[in-house]
């Protein structure tokens, strides 16, 4: 029996595996420098909790994966991570110390979507959220934060899109004419259900019919209150002073339900269908939901592997870091020492590695020219003898004679 993995994950293998924990880290650090601190959650919770994000969304009514454990309990795999976070930061008390609460967070979410290019059914993403805080700074703090993650790793076809969903009174204001506006299409039964649930979905409808009966509804934006409008303004004069470019997009939906006030997304010139590589906005109404305090927070979730499908798109993946070098050991006694060689150079900050299985020459050397090494030396009795190697280049094929302990700083120099 052959296994292979489960359709539609995303796994990433040598040397792409490389760039996968590069961009990972570059959104961490961006994300560190601005003051968020790390926590590690669980990749399943009570499926109760997930069902907050909201019952229109697909991601809750189709895409989660949800069992029973061991002892009869409902558990789902981790379809995003904010709910998670703030059940964590509810659960630790971190809440009730200063605010806002600055957390980050990465690793592997689960949706059982239609695989294709760019959306999996286990996928990676490094999240961000600020807990407790209104003032419209943060939202622009979070928005920069993911434009400088994404300029981070060289990318730059991409666009900003901002939109606000106001507040409960605005929302309430824009639902009663949206509905009354929707109860005049002729739409299916199971589209009018997502709509009774939350008239915003079809906004976010890939229909052509459906987009083209939505092109005339009232739009979200038209409806802000006095507060909403002035919030949303702020964030705005704010990324023009930072410099940050954006598009407003009163048409955006995000794909869980939980947002109110600033909503963004990252959309990438280069991806097709599956262009949004970050986004996230503010949830005024969530925390209090999952049983904290009514305070709001804002966040975002940078999706890696698209992040990754587009620097391959704009030609932007780094070269990847290959051995420094590659010691071939010739004969028993040599092997003891080469270890030992080999641990002093991992040690000053090198990449080395050894031939192992006693091999001739030639395949030792093959298998230094396959390693893809800067360098290789081979280490017998003679060499030891005379204190000294050959330290040979392997693309120019030229060699130098390097005492045996003159060896990391030659590397060192280089
Ligand atoms: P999201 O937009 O659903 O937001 O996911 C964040 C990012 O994950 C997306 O922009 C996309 O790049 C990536 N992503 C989503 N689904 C897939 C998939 N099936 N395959 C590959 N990549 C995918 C959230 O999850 C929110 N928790 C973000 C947030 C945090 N909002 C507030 N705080």
């Amino acid at each position: 029996m052959k296994f292979q993995a489960p359709k539609g994950v995303s796994e990433y293998m040598p040397p792409k595996s490389q760039t996968f924990a590069w961009v990972r880290n570059q959104f961490a650090r961006v994300i560190g420098s601005n003051g968020y601190e790390l926590v590690e959650l669980p990749v399943f919770e009570d499926t109760e909790l997930f069902s907050r994000i909201g019952a229109s969304t697909d991601v809750v009514s189709k895409e989660m994966y949800t069992f029973e454990d061991r002892g009869g309990r409902s558990i789902t795999l981790r379809p995003e991570g904010t709910v998670g976070a703030l059940r964590a930061v509810i659960e630790h008390g971190l809440d009730r110390g200063s605010l806002p609460v600055k957390v980050y967070y990465s690793g592997a979410y689960f949706r059982a979507e239609r695989p294709q290019a760019g959306r999996y059914r286990q996928f990676y993403s490094v999240g961000a959220e600020a807990i407790g805080s209104e003032d419209p700074a943060l939202d622009a703090e979070m928005i920069a934060m993911a434009d400088s993650a994404f300029r981070s790793l060289g990318l730059s076809n991409f666009t900003l899109q901002m939109t606000s969903l106001g507040d409960s009174a605005s929302r309430a204001a824009h639902r009663v004419d949206l509905v009354k506006f929707i109860a005049k299409l002729d739409l299916d039964e199971a589209t009018r259900e997502r709509a009774a649930l939350n008239p915003l979905r079809l906004f976010d409808d890939k229909r052509e019919e459906i987009r083209s009966a939505m092109s005339d509804a009232p739009r979200l934006l038209d409806y802000l209150s006095k507060e909403s409008e002035e919030h949303f303004a702020q964030v705005q004069e704010l990324l023009t002073a930072l410099g940050i470019k954006f598009e407003i997009n009163p048409r955006m939906v995000r794909g869980l339900d939980y947002y109110t006030g600033t909503t963004f997304e990252f959309v990438h010139h280069q991806l097709g269908a599956q262009s949004g590589v970050g986004g996230g906005g503010r949830y005024d109404g969530l925390m209090k939901e999952i049983g904290g305090q009514d305070i709001s927070g804002i966040g975002f979730g940078l999706g890696v592997d698209r992040a990754i499908l587009a620097l391959e798109a704009e030609g932007k993946v780094p070269a990847p870091t290959t051995s420094d070098l590659f010691l071939i050991p010739l004969g028993p006694e040599s092997k003891t020492r080469v270890l030992q060689l080999a641990a002093e150079l991992r040690a000053s900050g090198l990449i080395v590695e050894v031939a192992y299985g006693d091999k001739s020459l030639k395949s030792a050397m093959k298998q230094a020219d396959k390693s893809a090494a800067r360098y290789s030396a081979v280490v017998g009795e003679s060499e030891l003898s005379a204190g000294s190697v050959e330290v040979k280049e392997m693309t120019s094929g030229a060699s130098t004679s390097v005492t045996l302990s003159a060896l990391p700083s030659f590397f060192t120099s280089k």
